[in-house]
């Protein structure tokens, strides 16, 4: 039996994974918001932990509450989209906060709990392999031009940079890191969408595959964690890690610049 931690675990993708990993006998641990989804999940078994994952303080509670039990599988799925931008109250861009810093907390967070067990992987359910923006050294607040999809790709390359960066700073851990692009399903699509995104999350409801159709690759990698420390997934497809010549490099530079901001949040 393993430990999965599912954040975004109540809806989409997340939630049909613990699904399946309940019915298979599995300990799961569903993080998210809704607590009428929460419900349903903990009535097939899962244990529910209510979080707002976009604050800062909240993974100080949440990493203290999975602390002491090994933790198989780390599985990172929580994203909400916004047409407008948000700020939180600790100051960050709302999806850098949520689909960024959030994974950047429970990845190395959490070190401790996923090497205690037998074989520990983080799985990081993002956008590995598809085109993405420059980071925005001098505006990850998103002041400037914000759009809804930007930020959300936005934060798919600050994921690209925390798998490598996990990697280069944990080179002695049994934990491996894999970033996965599901591809196209019809999950929630949490979010605040403007009428025209909003017509074309509906259309994409409607024609893309179904949620399960996501499900089987990411036990795979549950089941059978990769041998290399850092690896990416498109569409079932293994697809480079580093898109450009620059990557290790701005993976360091994030990783400390991320440091610094999440010190100056708790302070
Ligand atoms: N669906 C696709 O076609 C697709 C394609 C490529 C990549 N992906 C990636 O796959 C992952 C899962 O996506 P999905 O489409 O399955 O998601 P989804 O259906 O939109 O579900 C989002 C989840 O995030 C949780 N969440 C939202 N805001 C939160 C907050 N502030 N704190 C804690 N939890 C929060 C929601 O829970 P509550 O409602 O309980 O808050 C929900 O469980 C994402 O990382 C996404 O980028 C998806």
């Amino acid at each position: 039996m393993k430990h999965l931690v599912i954040t975004g675990g109540t809806d989409g993708i997340g939630a049909a994974l613990a699904r399946q990993r309940l019915a298979l006998g599995d300990a799961v641990t569903v993080i998210g918001r809704d607590e009428a989804k929460g419900a349903a999940l903990a009535a097939l078994g899962a244990r529910f932990i209510p979080a707002d994952l976009s604050l800062v303080a909240e993974h100080l509670r949440v990493t203290d509450l999975l602390a002491s039990r090994p933790i198989d599988a780390l599985v990172l799925c929580a994203r909400y989209f916004r047409s407008h931008r948000h700020e939180t109250p600790d100051g960050f861009e709302a999806c850098f906060a949520l689909e960024y810093l959030s994974r950047f907390q429970l990845s190395h967070g959490l070190l401790d709990a996923l090497e205690a067990a037998p074989a520990p992987v983080v799985v990081n359910v993002s956008g590995p392999g598809a085109p993405k923006p420059e980071i925005r050294w001098d505006d990850l607040a998103f002041r400037r031009g914000y759009s809804g999809m930007e930020a959300q790709f936005h934060a798919g390359r600050a994921n690209d940079l925390l798998g490598l960066a996990f990697a280069a700073e944990h080179p002695a851990a049994r934990t491996r890191y894999t970033l996965v692009n599901p591809g196209g399903v019809a999950s929630s699509f949490a979010g605040e969408y403007d009428p025209a995104t909003a017509a074309m999350v509906e259309h994409m409801k409607r024609t893309a595959r179904p949620v399960t159709a996501a499900v089987p690759p990411l036990s795979a990698l549950i089941d059978d964690p990769p041998a290399e420390p850092l690896t990416a997934w498109a569409n079932g497809r293994p697809v480079d890690p580093r898109t450009t010549p620059r990557d290790d490099e701005e993976a360091a530079r994030l990783h400390r610049l991320t440091e610094r901001l999440l010190r100056a949040a708790v302070e």
